[in-house]
């Protein structure tokens, strides 16, 4: 049966353009909503111009209360009924009785060479540290942050006189050819890693 996609945002949406556009053809899911924590996320229009329904829980609105946000959070969420969540440049942390409730169904990309550079700014710490390579990660979602079983990484070599931006644009291109990739084999029940780069 055709798996059921929420995809979670918080701007551009980038990542989630590239998931909802691969899921067309013989691919064994569909995208059922995108979700964003503001609704400022630019990416919500370009999910409504593709067709997929969208919906906003501003954190704003829960503030200094984590649990009511979540709350409702799951609330929206489960009314669609998703087989997967795919956390696509979501930046709120997600805490252990969240992540509890969609445990195995969770997944996430991340802008590094997990387990090198969990958490923000990962481009310009990987650059400081003087490392050759870069790259992106999907793993799946478990209460520690930026952390769970690899289901995908893609690597890209670090240039001469990379910036923060220059890198983050590199690996950002990755990160449209890994997700997709990794999401196709998750919905259909491999989670065997997928390796780019
Ligand atoms: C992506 O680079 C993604 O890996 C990163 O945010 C960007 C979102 O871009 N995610 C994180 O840093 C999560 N901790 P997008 O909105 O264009 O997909």
């Amino acid at each position: 049966m055709t798996k059921r996609v929420v995809i979670l945002i918080s701007g551009g949406g980038s990542n989630m353009i590239s998931l909802v556009r691969s899921m067309t053809g013989d691919h064994p899911a569909r995208p059922c909503l995108v979700l964003a924590n503001s609704t400022g996320a630019g990416g919500l229009v370009r999910a409504a111009e593709m067709g997929v329904p969208t919906e906003v829980v501003d954190h704003r609105l829960h503030k200094g209360d984590r649990g009511s946000f979540e709350d409702v959070l799951h609330g929206v969420i489960a009314g669609y009924k998703p087989d997967i969540i795919c956390l696509a440049g979501f930046m709120r942390v997600l805490t252990e009785g969240f992540v509890d409730r969609w445990q195995g169904r969770m997944i996430n990309i991340h802008p590094s060479i997990l387990p090198r550079y969990r958490g923000l700014n990962t481009h310009a710490r990987a650059l400081e540290a003087g490392e050759t390579e870069a790259g992106c990660t999907v793993h799946e979602v478990t209460a520690a942050l930026d952390d769970g079983p690899i289901l995908g990484q893609a690597r890209v070599p670090v240039l001469d006189g990379d910036t923060p931006e220059a890198l983050a644009a590199r690996v950002l291109e990755m990160e449209h050819r890994l997700y997709p990739a990794v999401l196709r084999r998750f919905a259909a029940g491999d989670r065997t890693p997928v390796w780019l780069g």
